[in-house]
């Protein structure tokens, strides 16, 4: 059964260098377990999207959680679905817009078309706090 996860976690000073070498450990080990989905970075916090099934899911969160670069890792969405809103992204970093009144309208427009209403407000809302 496929499920999604959204969780945020807080990370202060993380540069494009660790951001690059975390999207290397998902092209590598996401694909081999078929975990897709997408990764922001708002310079203190982070917001995962992640689905695939239940155990796939829950041995790439683990490594996750164990990571030192990020703490306070806290699951905020738990759904089942049907089917994947990233299916062809191993794992996109959706950069967040500087301009605050350009942001959430640039961040709509590049989410996926079919994730869930209410993980695109969560997200929009992630993006919009800084
Ligand atoms: C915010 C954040 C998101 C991450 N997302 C993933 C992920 O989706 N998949 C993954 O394999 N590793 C992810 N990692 C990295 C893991 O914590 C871990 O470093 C990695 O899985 C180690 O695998 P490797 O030895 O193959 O590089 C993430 C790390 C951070 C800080």
């Amino acid at each position: 059964m496929l499920r999604q996860i959204v969780y945020i976690s807080t990370a202060a000073g993380i540069d494009s260098a660790a951001i690059a070498s975390i999207l290397e450990s998902c092209r590598r080990n996401n694909a081999e377990r078929a975990v897709t989905g997408l990764l922001l970075y708002n310079g203190r916090n982070f917001l995962q999207l992640l689905e695939g099934n239940v155990e796939d899911l829950s041995w790439v969160l683990h490594r996750i959680e164990a990571d030192p670069r990020h703490n306070g890792v806290s699951i905020i969405e738990d759904i089942a679905v049907e089917e994947r809103a990233c299916p062809d992204w191993l794992m996109r970093h959706i950069r967040i817009a500087d301009d605050v009144s350009a942001r959430r309208d640039a961040l709509d427009a590049e989410l996926p078309q079919d994730i869930d209403p209410s993980l695109r407000r969560i997200i929009l809302n992630f993006a919009s706090l800084n």
